[in-house]
């Protein structure tokens, strides 16, 4: 699908600040009405991480995200976060800054990152779709490399779907309540996104009426 000239970066709600971000936790859990922490440790298990493994988590957030993978890859794992906000930083240090084998780094994800075949699985979630396409290429890209051969990107975001042909919740929340780019997201086949830059051997679990999704890309051995 080609690049839509209409759609900006500085469109995007994904850099969340402020209050917004200071609560975020609280908030998606008032927006899902209360089945966000059930999903969440739901979905983090559908990525099947395992005791000692090494994950790359691209847009952290606050930190309950991390909890939650550390129950899995315990004290013998690793586990590195970059996120770009201030507020999800200092969150994510008072959740998990007495862990030794967690760390969060102030690093932009849509820029060309260093890490080389280091992590066993890398995460994205609820992120990619608040980034334009060509920033999108650029996180696939980064998660490629930063992967061992094997290793496995774990995608927690919205599917692909018709947005017109969405129940009317659906519609309001994607059109009224997150930004064009989450739409533009929805409409392209992630799995044709991640298969340019040679994912393959996809897995998939729904959630919320199968309009969000868990999605599991391998790299070859
Ligand atoms: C919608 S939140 C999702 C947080 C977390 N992954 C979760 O599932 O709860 C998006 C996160 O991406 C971070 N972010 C936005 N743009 C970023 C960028 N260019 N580089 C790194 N992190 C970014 C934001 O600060 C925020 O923590």
């Amino acid at each position: 699908m080609k690049r839509d000239d209409r759609l900006t970066q500085d469109m995007s709600k994904v850099e969340v600040k402020g209050i917004e971000a200071k609560y975020y936790d609280i908030l998606m859990n008032i927006l899902t009405l209360g089945k966000y922490p059930s999903f969440i440790r739901k979905a983090l298990r559908q990525t099947a991480l395992k005791e000692g493994e090494r994950v790359l988590d691209m847009g952290c957030g606050s930190g309950r995200n991390a909890l939650l993978i550390r129950e899995m890859i315990g004290e013998s794992g690793s586990y590195t976060g970059l996120d770009i906000g201030r507020e999800m930083i200092d969150g994510f240090r008072k959740r998990c800054g007495g862990f030794d084998n967690m760390e969060i780094l102030d690093m932009h994800i849509d820029s060309t990152l260093a890490f080389e075949e280091e992590f066993d699985a890398v995460l994205v979630s609820f992120v990619l779709h608040g980034f334009v396409q060509e920033k999108r290429d650029t996180i696939i890209e980064n998660a490629y490399r930063a992967l061992k051969k094997g290793g496995v990107f774990n995608i927690v975001d919205y599917s692909n779907f018709v947005v017109d042909d969405a129940p009317l919740p659906v519609r309001f929340a994607i059109r009224k309540m997150e930004c064009p780019l989450a739409e533009d997201f929805i409409r392209r086949d992630t799995k044709e996104m991640l298969s340019a830059f040679g994912f393959d051997s996809f897995e998939e679990y729904f959630h919320f009426g199968g309009y969000v999704r868990v999605l599991r890309a391998h790299k070859g051995e």
